[in-house]
């Protein structure tokens, strides 16, 4: 199987600094959609970004953003979930420059067990729009995301298909800070906040357990401070996020990381 690890390892300080300039409204300028399909596959925890980056891409690249949830194209009446994969597909060609992001892939997969029928027609009508996409050569980047890689049939990850597969891990040290300090910008905190510490202090939390962190940060501030009778002086402290880091827990534990890291390895 060709993987491009190296090439698509995932960097959390491009995500956050893409979150920042999409929060600002500008673009970068980057090399603008060739004439040709780029795909891949994202597996990951969830809150690690995979959505978010999915937006930043588009936004970075200049191209429409066409999310597509797959649980919502599954369609009671006989043939109507095959017409909407269609149907996405075709709004994607039509929207290009476009990425189009197919979020949850497992749904399609894990159908399979249940009545059969659907799932496999599901999944035979999601190749044939991948494929008939890429021989079309249209300026179209596919991203496809799951929390559950190990419901994915192996099929979809070959060349030509979803054929680069990125794991979307949780922050490292240095990239928790990143996310930190991005956090700070729309939030005040107060200068002795030790970001750093706080990096430290939070392995295996998530971009969305931070976020959470910050948040509930915020309130023991806005409740002390009330407290204090100056709320318009609001800032959070060191203490604050202490306090907040002992009642958000990460997410997700380190039996998920390995898990998820077992995946990475057999896909190597
Ligand atoms: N690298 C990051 N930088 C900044 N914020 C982040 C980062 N990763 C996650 N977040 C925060 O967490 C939120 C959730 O992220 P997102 O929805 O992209 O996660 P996900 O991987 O798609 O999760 P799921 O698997 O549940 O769909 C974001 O809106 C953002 O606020
Ligand atoms: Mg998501």
């Amino acid at each position: 199987m060709q993987t491009l690890f190296d090439e698509w390892e995932f960097s959390h300080q491009k995500v956050s600094y893409c979150m920042y300039i999409i929060a600002r409204d500008k673009t970068l300028s980057y090399p603008s959609l060739s004439n040709s399909v780029i795909s891949d596959f994202r597996f990951g925890p969830p809150g690690t970004g995979k959505t978010l980056l999915a937006k930043a891409v588009a936004a970075e690249t200049s191209a429409n953003f066409l999310p597509v949830s797959i649980p919502d194209l599954i369609k009671g009446e006989v043939g109507e979930s095959e017409k909407a994969i269609a149907n996405a597909f075709r709004i994607a060609a039509r929207s290009s420059p476009c990425v189009i992001f197919l979020d949850e892939l497992e749904t399609v997969f894990g159908l399979r067990d249940e009545s059969g029928t659907l799932g496999k027609k599901m999944i035979s009508q999601l190749f044939l729009e991948l494929d008939a996409l890429t021989a079309r050569q249209l300026p179209v980047i596919i991203l496809a995301a799951t929390n559950n890689p190990e419901m994915i049939d192996r099929t979809i990850l070959r060349p030509g298909r979803l054929d680069r597969i990125v794991y979307v891990r949780p922050p490292l040290r240095e990239e928790r800070l990143h996310i930190l300090h991005l956090l700070s910008v729309r939030t005040r905190f107060s200068n002795e906040v030790d970001f750093d510490d706080i990096a430290r202090n939070t392995e295996n939390y998530t971009g969305a357990d931070l976020k959470a962190l910050t948040q509930r940060a915020g309130l023991l501030a806005l409740k002390r401070c009330k407290e204090g009778g100056n709320a318009e002086q609001m800032a959070i402290s060191q203490s604050d996020l202490l306090r907040a880091l002992a009642l958000v827990r990460p997410s997700i534990s380190k039996k998920d990381i390995l898990r998820y890291e077992k995946f990475r390895q057999l896909s190597l």
